[in-house]
């Protein structure tokens, strides 16, 4: 065979072989028989926080509540981040309710369907906008996520850390070229699959206890090398920042503080209660006590909570600008980060 020919086998292969397995083993998701960019796009913002077991409910949650771009624009924001309550990095939900106000002002509603206009939206990278432009309307970019990463490095044998921007270039110019240019909605969706069913982490891997059980095992140069289980090699991971945040709280007859958070910082727009920020776990008001501790990770955050019983005049250093008190009955109808919910349930069965 010539060099050029075997090439042109090899590559029609990889989609062939890819999609054929797809069909087979595909999880029917609601998301996935559909055009509309809208589902799509809001399944996508939704499996960047969470896996799609957990996903699925709020998707469906979602599309009750705002079954249109039109409906969640016109939501107003504190409905959005109810709905969101429970995913974490509420960020994302406040871009999607931004995003649909600038399709609808921007659009007249309809869904931009190029690239610039897509990824101009608040809260759309490369990833979403190649998700949406593939899914919804056929063009041929290439999603690449944290599984498909892991699949073309092991499929290619890369050793390098491919968190790299020259990694990453390597494997875009490499999906590039293999992208199904008449599919490449099947394509990328059944690159996702692979990554999340098959192609697993580490020692999870199948292949590692039988290679026949891979479409691709003839041609995976990492399983021919043995390196299935150490790859995708990844640069060290950067410091976690370690916050340490003290709650106050005063069983009032006529409830609890909250406020709304406002700086440029986690949970931003959602509420919690007066804080004190300091930089080691050592209590920053003595004598009061401390009823309750959790420990809450973020990305880049270990963040440390503890909460105390305050007297009802509270104390002086504590900033309560914008606290208002909300009577036990109210406080679902606020959004609140899940370790605050995790406080405000532990309360409820204490005062019951
Ligand atoms: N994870 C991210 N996007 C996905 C999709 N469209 N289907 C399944 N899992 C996903």
């Amino acid at each position: 065979m010539s060099g050029l020919f075997s090439i042109f086998v090899f590559m029609s292969q990889l989609s062939d072989l890819l999609i054929d397995w797809y069909s087979e083993n595909k999880r029917i998701l609601p998301w996935r028989d559909t055009q509309d960019p809208y589902p799509i796009w809001l399944s996508e913002i939704i499996l960047q926080q969470t896996q799609v077991k957990q996903g699925l409910p709020y998707f469906n949650r979602f599309m009750a509540a705002f079954p249109t771009v039109q409906a969640l624009a016109e939501a107003p924001e504190e409905t959005v981040l109810k709905q969101w309550q429970g995913l974490g990095y509420y960020s994302r939900a406040r871009n999607l309710h931004a995003a649909a106000k600038c399709v609808c002002e921007r659009h007249g509603g309809r869904f931009p369907d190029t690239y610039e206009a897509v990824r101009a939206l608040p809260g759309i990278g490369d990833y979403t906008a190649a998700a949406i432009l593939s899914f919804a309307f056929r063009q041929p970019f290439p999603v690449i996520d944290g599984n498909v990463f892991r699949v073309v490095s092991r499929i290619n044998g890369m050793t390098e850390p491919v968190d790299t921007p020259a990694c990453r270039a390597k494997i875009k110019a490499f999906l590039d070229r293999q992208i199904d240019r008449r599919r490449p909605d099947l394509f990328n969706q059944a690159m996702m699959e692979w990554g999340a069913l098959l192609c697993l982490p580490g020692k999870s891997a199948p292949c590692l206890q039988n290679p026949e059980l891979c479409f691709y095992h003839k041609h995976c140069r990492a399983l021919r090398d043995g390196l299935v289980e150490q790859l995708p090699v990844k640069k060290a991971k950067k410091a976690v920042r370690e916050r340490y945040l003290h709650y106050y709280y005063v069983a009032r007859p006529d409830g609890l503080y909250l406020r709304r958070r406002q700086a440029n910082d986690i949970w931003k727009g959602l509420f919690d209660l007066p804080c004190i920020e300091t930089a080691s776990a050592e209590a920053p008001l003595p004598g009061l006590k401390r009823v309750k501790q959790y420990t809450h990770l973020l990305t880049h955050q270990r963040l440390h909570l503890f909460f105390y019983e305050a007297p009802r005049q509270l104390p002086p250093q504590l900033d309560t600008d914008g606290c208002f008190p909300v009577a036990p009955e109210h406080w679902a109808d606020y959004a609140v980060p899940k370790v605050i919910e995790k406080f405000l349930d532990f309360l409820r069965e204490k005062h019951r």
